[in-house]
């Protein structure tokens, strides 16, 4: 390319609102190539919907591939069988698969199911959440697909868990959309055995003044979330129910004031909360709220304004996020100080994407960040019963029997110090939540 027009491109690409930070040097994109027939499946992956039940997506290259899932609980014998539905998409000269969606159920907890999407091609299988603690989360945000994301991968898939939680920043195909193709091969293998849920973040945007204008068109069309079983309009946010936790899913790329659609959204969601059904009460964004890396600062803070108090007001458990791509864990906070009511804020956007890692923080270290480490790396949530979890992180460079980080966290609903409040916050709400 000659020099002047590879300045011009270098000069149009998207810049990051603080560039004063510097990052670990990058890896190297890992292309994952289609190496199987066009009309079996690829991609494929599993998310939760509603209790008892699960997404099975997929994509095929073939048009006629019938959007049907075959499933049982011992290999090769599927006694039960699901048809759903089928999109596509187009992104300028870019023409997607066919993309499958079957929702399957109602499953049986803690179950391994086989399963074989569209009637040929490989066996997958997956295990469905248990119905009773314990349950284990894992979080890993900003993804992407390099060697260290690989690296990341493997070490969760090096220990059981139950649920993967994502918030935000998935494949890094950046409008490149045989990026997303590759990216939902690499993971396949993950991703089809336990069930990701995920939120997005500002890679998964693809706005194009005109032409693309509301952005997420790959992202909406491969990952579609459980919105509307949430009471959400939208798949950029939305919640669910598992095991004594509510997990919430917000958008940071989705607007957020008190107008907003996903502002009422929020409220009307937080209100209905059962805290004797669901005691946690976790939440996932992209752009963090609280931040000491140098990287990304004060980009969630109109969010923080317009939503914090809400998510303080309903006892909110642990809010986590990414975007910064280090791991950092503050105390409960609210509104900038330490607050034993308060939720405890995690960023983890360590998964690994080509950008590398935040390496340089603020000095000296605010009091409310309690660990800070730019290490690729994922974290566990580890909810053992009503009251207590336990929330690790683990570096990709260390072995998994060595927790970097570590803490255990008591539910605020069961928080002494704070279920006056509780209590009083409960009175003014809608009554229906029992305490
Ligand atoms: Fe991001």
């Amino acid at each position: 390319m000659p020099k002047l027009l590879f300045l011009f491109f270098l000069f149009l690409r998207p810049h990051h609102a603080a560039e004063d930070f510097v990052r670990q040097p990058a890896r190297p994109l890992v292309f994952t190539p289609h190496n199987r027939p066009q009309s079996h499946p690829q991609q494929v992956h599993v998310s939760l919907v509603g209790d008892n039940y699960m997404k099975v997506s997929w994509v095929t290259d073939e048009n006629g591939v019938p959007s049907t899932v075959e499933y049982g609980k011992l290999p090769g014998k599927y006694d039960s069988s699901a048809t759903g539905e089928h999109t596509s998409y187009r992104y300028f000269f870019y023409t997607s698969g066919k993309i499958h969606h079957v929702t399957i159920g109602p499953l049986n907890p803690a179950t391994t199911y086989y399963y074989r999407c569209g009637g040929s091609g490989p066996e997958f299988n997956f295990r469905t959440p248990p119905a009773t603690y314990p349950i284990e989360f894992v979080l890993a945000g900003d993804l992407g697909q390099t060697e260290w994301t690989n690296t990341t991968l493997e070490h969760i898939n090096a220990r059981n868990y139950d649920v993967l939680l994502l918030p935000g920043d998935l494949s890094y195909a950046d409008t490149q959309q045989p990026l997303w193709d590759s990216f939902g091969r690499l993971v396949e293998p993950y991703a089809s055995r336990r069930p990701w849920m995920v939120t997005q973040g500002n890679h998964e945007q693809e706005i194009f003044p005109m032409i693309y204008p509301k952005g997420f068109k790959a992202y909406n069309s491969r990952w579609p979330m459980p919105y509307k079983e949430s009471g959400s309009e939208s798949n950029l946010y939305y919640s669910f129910d598992v095991v004594g936790s509510h997990i919430i899913m917000l958008g940071s790329y989705a607007d957020f004031d008190r107008d907003s659609d996903q502002y009422k959204w929020l409220a009307n969601d937080l209100a209905k909360i059962n805290r004797s059904r669901t005691p946690w009460v976790v939440v996932l964004l992209h752009a963090p709220w609280y931040n000491s890396n140098l990287a990304h600062q004060g980009e969630g803070e109109s969010m923080r304004v317009a939503m914090e108090e809400m998510l303080y007001k309903s006892r909110v458990d642990v809010v986590f996020s990414g975007h910064v791509h280090a791991y950092e864990r503050f105390t409960r906070v609210y509104d900038n100080n330490a607050d034993p009511c308060g939720p405890m804020y995690i960023t983890i956007g360590d998964g690994g994407n080509r950008e590398g890692l935040a390496m340089l923080y603020k000095e000296p270290k605010p009091v409310i960040s309690l660990f800070r480490e730019a290490s690729f790396g994922h974290g566990r949530l580890r909810i053992m019963n009503d009251t207590h979890a336990h929330w690790s992180w683990n570096r990709n460079d260390d072995s998994l029997n060595v927790v970097a980080d570590g803490i255990w966290l008591e539910s605020l609903r069961h928080s002494c110090s704070c279920a006056p409040k509780m209590e009083q916050k409960m009175e003014h709400s809608s009554g229906k939540d029992e305490l």
